[in-house]
């Protein structure tokens, strides 16, 4: 299905109000301009206020993002930001109506309905540049971007700094990472007020006092530095973008348009999570046929690492071998699970290459890998490696045999890749034209081009990319669908690092803040709870284990532990190997940020849906309607909950599996323990034939 309805001119989108019109006060500022959503819910407010180009974001007439200035610092250039005069480009603001079909996604058709307007900001004095924003308002939120037209003083333009200002009108508490720290986006979330922020990475989540949820982020981010945000005082947030080495941020030449920035504003957490703005934002699909991007679970050549049984490096306890790699095919391909990664199969392990990555080789494995051999035995048993590019940050050994090593993939069937750049946050490095040795930022503007590289090289052989230590996730997925997941936060392996574990409410967290942004590989399902090292267990119960399933999307997931972990508990694993990673539809049935979220999602590909609920380190006892499943339909609930004395620390492996029959008119409790979770899955049962 398509729908598209773009064009007509509404008439109640736009309301230019002069100083001089009878409907201004005194106090209304020249060139006023508003733009409200289809429904009036949000309205965007842009004026020239003691000569800035200031904007406003109100809900229901209320301000949410207070009067704040836009504008940036050229290098060598000026300031971008004062004395400009603001006019409307069109009479109206346009309204677009349309619903597009994701290939693979939370859910299949995605609603976008906004109102959008371009404004114009033209010096008044001095060289008369000139640069628009346009604006779309949609009712959960408003997204502008500025585009710069090609004009004699801004043709080659170096952009030193951002001054877009987020100014939060009323009391907030924060959920934020900072910025600028060497783990980069793999710290844990804080939870201060708003007051105590220093600086954030995108998406940052805010929640008033009246229970209104923000979060501020960007999309489309391509050929562009990240922008982070910092607070100068009180509540006010002004974007920054991530330096290059050069010494500015973006460098371009116009024409050219910035990414979105975007403000969603919601009333709940579960509405926060369901906004489809950042996807709507993104250009639509521009690889065409898309057939071959196959979402799935894999398993992986990875856990024992972890466990420190195998090792990446070569040697007596090399994981990724010959004999390893066929063991955990027969295993992928009895449980039907699509792909097998297998890391540590290429020379370059043995250096110290994190941070390096200079002896890596992306086409000679270890002589213990018998790649061919393996990619055939795989190939004959229905499953699909998974390759494995880590980079150590080395993005200049990676390109140069970027092209070679997804030739040697593709010659061998292998359709999808991770890849990798461990290395601390600012040191990618890399030899720029002149052969000048370079570091950068992992969301610098040099690297926001890396990553779609090696998105683009990687789907003109139809394999598809799952990154780790990525840029972070701006709905690029749209334009380019063989992008299907990134880790980009911490994930389940910091549960065997330490420093410290990933808490109980790390999950409840990750859902409202780091995957607003979009799919994250978590790589859930690890059934050896205990002792991963001598430092390190899971702070979960084993239920909540497999509710991550449906809770963290990511359409490529992993089921992360060993085989025999899950050899020897069939039982619980029966729901992950049932648990699909493509969805027709996603509800999110009640959440707080950071203490509790409960999903339901419909698979796409039967009548079927799946419910995962998890809490923080407090038990929780909810209760759902089902009010979602078919109301024509009866269904068998298959539930995985956690037992009477379940708690993530003494007693995680306490669980029931039971079924009933249910429809949608039940209502379901939730028994949760402390660090627990629950998972269903909503078997339709066939309808009963009528009698003649
Ligand atoms: C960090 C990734 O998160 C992990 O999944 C991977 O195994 C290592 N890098 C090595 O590439
Ligand atoms: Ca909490």
């Amino acid at each position: 299905m398509r729908v598209w309805h773009i064009g007509f001119w509404a008439l109640w989108v736009l309301t230019p109000v002069l100083a001089d019109t009878p409907t201004a006060t005194d106090a209304t500022p020249k060139g006023h301009y508003v733009v409200s959503s289809p429904h009036h819910v949000i309205s965007f407010e842009i004026d020239e206020r003691d000569g800035w180009p200031t904007y406003q974001i109100l809900r229901f007439g209320k301000p949410v993002i207070a009067p704040s200035h836009l504008g940036f610092i050229l290098k060598d250039a000026g300031k971008f930001t004062y004395d400009l005069r603001v006019s409307a480009a069109n009479p109206n603001a346009q309204s677009v109506d349309q619903t597009w079909e994701q290939p693979w996604g939370e859910r299949r058709y995605v609603h976008d309905h906004h109102a959008e307007q371009t404004f114009h900001l033209i010096e008044k004095k001095g060289m008369h540049r000139s640069m628009d924003l346009v604006v779309r308002v949609f009712d959960d939120g408003v997204g502008f971007r500025y585009a710069f037209p090609d004009q004699e003083h801004l043709h080659d333009v170096a952009i030193a700094d951002e001054l877009t200002e987020f100014n939060i009108a009323d009391p907030a508490t924060a959920w934020w990472m900072p910025w600028g720290e060497s783990h980069d986006t793999e710290l844990l979330y804080g939870r201060t007020p708003l007051t105590e922020l220093s600086t954030a990475h995108t998406p940052l989540t805010l929640r008033t006092k009246d229970h209104v949820h923000i979060e501020i982020h960007e999309a489309a981010l391509v050929d562009f530095a990240g922008m982070y945000v910092q607070r100068s005082d009180e509540q006010h947030l002004r974007a920054h973008l991530v330096p290059a080495s050069e010494g500015w941020a973006a460098r371009r030449t116009a024409p050219f348009q910035t990414p979105w920035r975007m403000v969603v504003i919601t009333d709940s957490a579960a509405a926060l999570y369901e906004s489809n703005m950042e996807l709507n934002l993104n250009e639509p699909n521009a690889l065409g046929d898309v057939s071959w991007v196959q979402p799935g679970k894999f398993l992986g050549i990875w856990w024992e690492m972890f466990h420190e049984t195998w090792t990446w490096a070569s040697g007596p306890k090399h994981g990724a071998t010959t004999e390893h790699a066929k063991r955990y095919i027969d295993f992928a391909a009895a449980h039907h699970f699509r792909g097998l990664l297998i890391e540590g199969w290429n020379e370059g392990w043995d250096s110290n290459w994190a941070g390096d990555g200079s002896s890596f080789s992306f086409t000679r494995p270890y002589p213990d890998f018998d790649l061919p051999a393996i990619a055939a035995y795989a190939r004959q048993k229905g499953v699909h490696l998974i390759g494995h590019h880590e980079t150590g940050g080395d993005t200049s050994n990676y390109e140069a045999q970027m092209g070679a090593g997804f030739d040697l993939y593709q010659s061998l069937g292998i359709d999808a890749v991770k890849t990798g750049y461990v290395a601390d946050a600012d040191q990618i490095h890399h030899q720029d034209a002149a052969g000048l040795k370079r570091t950068e930022w992992h969301d610098s503007q040099y690297m926001s081009n890396h990553y779609l590289k090696v998105v683009a090289e990687a789907a003109k052989r139809h394999i598809m990319i799952d990154s780790h230590e990525p840029i972070k996730d701006t709905g690029l997925r749209r334009t380019y669908p063989n992008w299907l997941s990134r880790e980009g936060s911490r994930g389940q392996e910091y549960n065997a690092f330490g420093i410290p574990v990933n808490p109980p409410e790390h999950e409840t967290n990750l859902v409202f803040t780091r995957m607003l942004g979009g799919p994250m590989d978590f790589t859930p399902g690890v059934f050896d709870l205990k002792h991963i090292r001598p430092c390190c267990s899971v702070p979960t119960t084993l239920m909540k284990q497999l509710a991550l399933y449906v809770v963290l999307y990511s359409p490529v997931t992993m089921a992360a532990d060993r085989i025999e972990a899950y050899a020897a508990r069939p039982d619980a694993f029966r729901f992950i190997e049932d648990v699909p990673t493509d969805w027709a539809e996603t509800r999110v049935l009640n959440a707080e940020v950071g203490d509790y979220v409960t999903i339901a999602r419909k698979d796409r590909h039967s009548e079927d849906w799946y419910l995962g609920s998890i809490t923080d380190e407090n038990g929780r006892w909810l209760s759902v309607s089902l009010g979602f499943l078919d109301p024509g339909r009866h269904y068998r609930a298959e539930i995985y909950r956690d037992g009477p004395a379940a708690h993530w620390d003494t007693h995680p492996y306490d669980y029931v599996i039971e079924s009933r029959e249910v429809s949608a008119t039940d209502t379901l409790p939730l028994r949760l323990a402390p660090g627990g979770g629950e998972a269903i899955r909503f078997v339709a049962l066939p309808i009963p034939k009528r009698a003649h």
